[in-house]
């Protein structure tokens, strides 16, 4: 019988949206680490179709990103930005493809916690596409904007709960 607690679960249950920083610095080797770690997560036909723009707290664009989301505030308090993005040249599947980003995202968040930092999803960030890429000056035709992850340490701990599992279980186990 296998551990039914261990590192990775118990990451996984800890694990909160963060969106509020300390004004301490994230290392570009922590950022380094959470990118290795996305870059990992699993791909259809394992095309790794996302792309990376990592920029560090105090980099011009990230205030011009603050005003492109109603995030702005976790923007602008984070430490480190990770935009991900598709490669359009890359992609086979629309919604595979995004999944796949999504996968590469959930990695991102829980390498972040797994390093003491708090990192929080902003996707409401992919309504105003065109704008961010403007701003970080990508090229739209060549890329689709999937998500922008906000890290910091921690200034306030996230509290998302959940449903409890047997409201989510189709049929009961
Ligand atoms: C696809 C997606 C989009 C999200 N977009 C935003 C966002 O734009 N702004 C934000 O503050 N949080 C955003 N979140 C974070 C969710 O609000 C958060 O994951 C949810 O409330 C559960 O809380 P928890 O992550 O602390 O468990 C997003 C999460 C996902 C997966």
């Amino acid at each position: 019988m296998p551990e039914l607690d261990n590192p990775v679960l118990h990451a996984i249950r800890e694990r909160r949206s963060v969106r509020r920083y300390t004004e301490e610095p994230v290392s570009a080797d922590e950022v380094r680490a959470m990118l290795e770690a996305a870059r990992w997560a699993p791909s259809g036909k394992n095309n790794q179709p996302w792309r990376f723009l990592a920029i560090m707290g105090g980099d011009a664009r990230q205030q011009a990103l603050a005003e492109l989301t109603r995030s702005g505030s976790a923007v602008q308090a984070a430490k480190a930005l990770i935009v991900v993005a598709l490669d359009k040249s890359a992609m086979y599947h629309q919604i595979k493809d995004h999944q796949s980003c999504g996968a590469a995202m959930q990695n991102i968040l829980l390498a972040a916690h797994s390093l003491g930092l708090g990192a929080v999803w902003l996707g409401e960030i992919v309504s105003r596409e065109r704008q961010v890429f403007e701003a970080l000056s990508l090229d739209p035709d060549a890329y689709e904007l999937a998500a922008v992850a906000a890290i910091g340490r921690p200034s306030r701990q996230g509290s998302g709960q959940r449903k409890p599992l047997a409201d989510l279980l189709i049929e009961p186990l």
